[in-house]
C-alpha cells in the first residue's frame, strides 16, 4: 500500500510527523504505532470510546468528510469538547488524498 505523511499536533503543542503512514490503515492505528500522546484507542477501533478524538485542521475537513451516524453518537459522549472539526481517528481510513494531513489531538475527556 502507498504511504503518505500525516502530522499529529499533541496536547503540549509538539508535532509528530509520520512520513510512512500506510493508506488503508486508520488514523488511530497510525498514531498508536508512533506513540502519539493522547491517542489511546481504548475500544480497539470499534467507535465506542472516543479516546482517538482529533480535531481536523480546516483545510482537510472536506477531504475527510463528515462523521457517520455511529461516529456522531460516540462523539455525543464527549460533547463538552466536540468541535465542528471533530473526528474519531479510528473511523478515518487513510487514503492518498490525505497526504499532508494535519490533526490536533483533542483534550482529555
Ligand atoms: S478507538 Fe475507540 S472510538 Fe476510536
Amino acid at each position: 500500500m502507498p504511504t503518505i505523511t500525516v502530522t499529529f499536533i499533541q496536547r503540549d503543542g509538539s508535532e509528530v510527523v509520520i512520513d510512512d503512514a500506510v493508506t488503508g490503515i486508520s488514523l488511530m492505528e497510525t498514531a498508536r504505532t508512533k506513540d502519539v500522546d493522547g491517542i489511546i484507542g481504548e475500544c480497539g477501533g470499534s467507535c465506542a470510546c472516543a479516546t482517538c478524538h482529533v480535531y481536523v485542521e480546516p483545510d482537510w475537513q472536506a477531504v475527510l468528510g463528515e462523521p457517520d451516524v455511529l461516529e456522531e453518537m460516540t462523539l455525543e459522549g464527549v460533547s463538552h469538547i466536540v468541535q465542528d472539526n471533530s473526528r474519531l481517528g479510528c473511523q478515518v481510513l487513510l487514503s492518498e488524498a490525505m497526504d499532508g494531513l494535519r490533526v490536533v489531538v483533542a483534550p482529555p475527556q
